[in-house]
């Protein structure tokens, strides 16, 4: 009888190592790869919003909560990943070479974006939403989505030959270096002192 739980977990290893359902790793690769695509679709559209923003434009508090929204689409989007490279079996090396470039892409157009956004900061300022402004919510978004960011680049690095995993670090940290600069040129005092909320009670 002591040997019963030996025995079993045995067989639980040798059935999660060759499932009856075997995995497909090209097609895991191809939803990763898209899932990917998907994020740099919804950046894209968020900096083209954002290259619509000017500072003293009329519309631009409705520009701020349409990049409000489309920034929670690239949140979404990158859950989505998150969730996608989860349900994938480990890749070969052909499936490992695809998501290893889709990342690269992904990190070019979050460099590009980040940029773009910090450019905006000084404008970002001026705009309150309820008792913050712009340039508050973004910091907070900023660090909220370099989480997200992170925990993607750790799955997807578990499905990946090693290979490929070697490089994942390297890829991770020029992304967390984007972010980490956008969040500190957001952390940066602005135009608008946020009053404490008991001040802005009834009038
Ligand atoms: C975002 O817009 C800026 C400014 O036009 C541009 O330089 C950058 O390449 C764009 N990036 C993406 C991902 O669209």
């Amino acid at each position: 009888m002591k040997f019963l739980p030996f025995a079993l977990s045995a067989l639980v290893a040798v059935s999660s190592a060759s499932p009856i359902i075997k995995r497909d790793s090209a097609s895991d690769a191809n939803a990763i790869v898209s899932s990917l695509s998907n994020i740099v679709a919804k950046v894209t559209t968020l900096n083209n919003t954002l290259n619509t923003f000017k500072a003293k434009d009329p519309l631009n508090l409705f520009t701020a909560l349409k990049i409000q929204k489309q920034s929670n689409d690239v949140g979404s989007a990158t859950d989505s990943a998150i969730s996608t490279a989860q349900a994938s079996g480990p890749l070969d090396d052909a499936g490992s070479l695809k998501v290893a470039l889709a990342t690269l892409s992904l990190s070019t157009t979050l460099k590009g974006f980040l940029a773009n956004i910090e450019s905006k900061k000084p404008a970002f300022d001026s705009i309150l939403l309820g008792l913050v402004s712009l340039s508050q919510t973004t910091k907070a978004t900023l660090v909220k989505q370099k989480g997200q960011a992170d925990q993607l680049g750790a799955v997807i690095a578990s499905k990946l030959t090693p290979a490929y995993q070697g490089l994942a670090p390297g890829v991770q940290s020029q992304i967390d270096g984007y972010f980490d600069h956008a969040i500190a040129v957001y952390s940066q005092p602005g135009g608008v002192i946020s009053l404490p909320p008991l001040s802005l009670g009834k009038e």
